[in-house]
């Protein structure tokens, strides 16, 4: 049975644009006989990694500091694909970054340079084969979402393991409206699930049906201007 670990780093926890793309997603997964866990960064403890490199000397592939990490790092190793699902912040949530700072006692100190670039391996006990990332975003354009998904690769690659791609849902919070495309796109999300298991990999023209416009940008800045005049009325009113 492939087991999964998603990582979600949404401060808004189960209310979240992330866990709202998430759910057809996990169900396909799941319809594909795939164990499916989803933790969210906000409910834990996690620190900031401070950097001494303990994990690769003193005391090899264990990080000291003592928070809800430890019990993270044993569901991290007996996991086949790890999914990084986050909302961008410019460009992360503060949690999700502390998590993948302290990925560091997962990966060897032996360095090494491949295509001009420095690279590392993961212990021997790491079952993790595949990264996936799930990147949503409030703006209209796609392109601003690239930035966390390049984080999310460059992880992947720097410890040599697979990046399997990444979905991607800009301004997410209109996935919420009832409407017969966001239908078919959530629809979308589970037969992704389902063949990322059974086949371990996703088809480019699934990843762009996902990702297309829900509105164009002219009808989504009308709406942004919108909510602004909104906001701004409800505050003089109150004046
Ligand atoms: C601090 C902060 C920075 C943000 N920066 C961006 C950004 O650069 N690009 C973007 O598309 N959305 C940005 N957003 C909007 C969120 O990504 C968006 O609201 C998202 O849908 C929230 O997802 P969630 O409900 O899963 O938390 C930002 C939000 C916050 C709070």
């Amino acid at each position: 049975m492939t087991k999964v670990i998603i990582i979600n780093g949404s401060p808004r926890t189960e209310k979240s644009n992330t866990t709202f793309l998430m759910t057809p997603f996990i169900e396909g997964m799941k319809k594909a006989e795939a164990s499916v866990e989803m933790i969210y960064t906000k409910k834990l403890k996690i620190l900031p990694c401070i950097g001494c490199f303990k994990c690769w000397g003193e005391t090899i592939g264990e990080c000291f500091i003592q928070d809800d990490m430890q019990e993270l790092y044993p569901k991290l190793k007996e996991s086949d694909i790890l999914i990084l699902a986050t909302p961008v912040y410019s460009p992360l949530p503060g949690e999700m970054q502390n998590f993948i700072n302290r990925l560091v006692p997962l990966i060897d100190s032996l360095l090494e340079i491949r295509n001009g670039r420095t690279r590392t391996k993961c212990h021997d006990d790491v079952n993790i084969s595949k990264i996936l990332a799930v990147v949503v975003g409030g703006w209209w354009e796609l392109e601003n979402l690239d930035l966390v998904v390049k984080i999310f690769e460059e992880v992947a690659e720097t410890y040599t393991i697979e990046f399997s791609g990444a979905i991607r849902r800009p301004h997410a919070h209109l996935l919420r409206n009832e409407s017969d495309k966001n239908k078919e796109i959530l629809q979308t999300l589970e037969k992704i699930g389902i063949n990322f298991v059974k086949e371990g990999k996703i088809d480019i023209s699934d990843l762009e049906f996902v990702s297309q416009p829900l509105v164009d940008q002219e009808e989504y800045l009308e709406r942004s201007k919108r909510n602004y005049l909104k906001r701004k009325n409800a505050q003089n009113s109150i004046e």
